[in-house]
């Protein structure tokens, strides 16, 4: 590798963020957990909003949302698994800096981002494994995030599906063709194992739940997926 593409690729790097999904956290101790991941660095929290229709799951609600949010020192980007986003939007939309929803879950996918940036919050739309990637490509004007997901949407832990990266660098060309600056994360079985192929793919925000939450050192972890040398 040549010079010039070894700065860029530090250059990247430094500029990724880690997303921290809290979904596999201890709950018994929400804010000691919500407390040490800030402290070891993470750059956004994650919230996992899951309807029991769209996913065949339960998370959080509201009332947690506006329970965590005085104690939080970064961002908190909500992710709504839920069908018809557009009828909880304007709920979740007060206590978060950006919304993300399902465009396989919207039949108003505009709606939805007319909410969002008429609050003045961050727009971004999650795209499921099968979803194809030109399905967000009416919308890129609108949006500030693409959320790509690497597993079926409904529970942590699961394991990473490979044929992400191949969508990442997808996505990367289609909004460098289109002369936009839209950023792209990767959410579901982002480890320490896979964390370098993302952020070389072009992933700008890792979203990463089970990895954090179980290991042993949350800054060890959080330093790992960000794959500086
Ligand atoms: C999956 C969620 C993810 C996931 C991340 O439905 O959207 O945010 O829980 O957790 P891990 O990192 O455990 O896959
Ligand atoms: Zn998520």
């Amino acid at each position: 590798m040549n010079q010039i593409n070894r700065k860029e690729e530090v250059i990247r790097r430094d500029n990724v963020r880690i997303a921290a999904s809290v979904l596999n956290c201890n709950f018994l101790h929400l804010a000691d957990e919500l407390k040490n991941v800030q402290d070891a660095g993470v750059d956004l929290i994650h919230l996992d909003v899951m309807d029991g229709h769209f996913v065949p799951n339960l998370s959080f609600g509201v009332p947690i949302l506006k329970a965590i949010r005085p104690i939080l020192k970064v961002p908190i980007f909500s992710h709504l698994m839920v069908i018809e986003p557009e009828n909880l939007i304007e709920k979740f939309i007060i206590e978060s800096d950006a919304i993300i929803f399902h465009i396989e879950a919207s039949k108003k996918p505009e709606h939805c981002l007319e909410l969002i940036n008429n609050a003045n919050r961050l727009a971004g739309i999650a795209l499921n494994p099968d979803t194809a990637l030109e399905t967000i490509a009416p919308f890129l004007n609108n949006i500030y995030e693409i959320l790509i997901m690497s597993v079926n949407p409904g529970f942590g832990g699961q394991g990473f599906i490979s044929t992400t990266i191949d969508k990442v660098k997808r996505a990367k060309r289609l909004i460098k063709d289109a002369g936009k600056k839209i950023v792209i994360a990767v959410d579901g079985g982002v480890n320490t194992s896979n964390a370098c192929s993302l952020i070389d793919a072009g992933v700008d925000i890792l979203v990463a739940g089970t990895t954090i939450f179980r290991s042993k050192n949350y800054a060890d972890t959080i330093r790992l997926l960000r794959c500086l040398k």
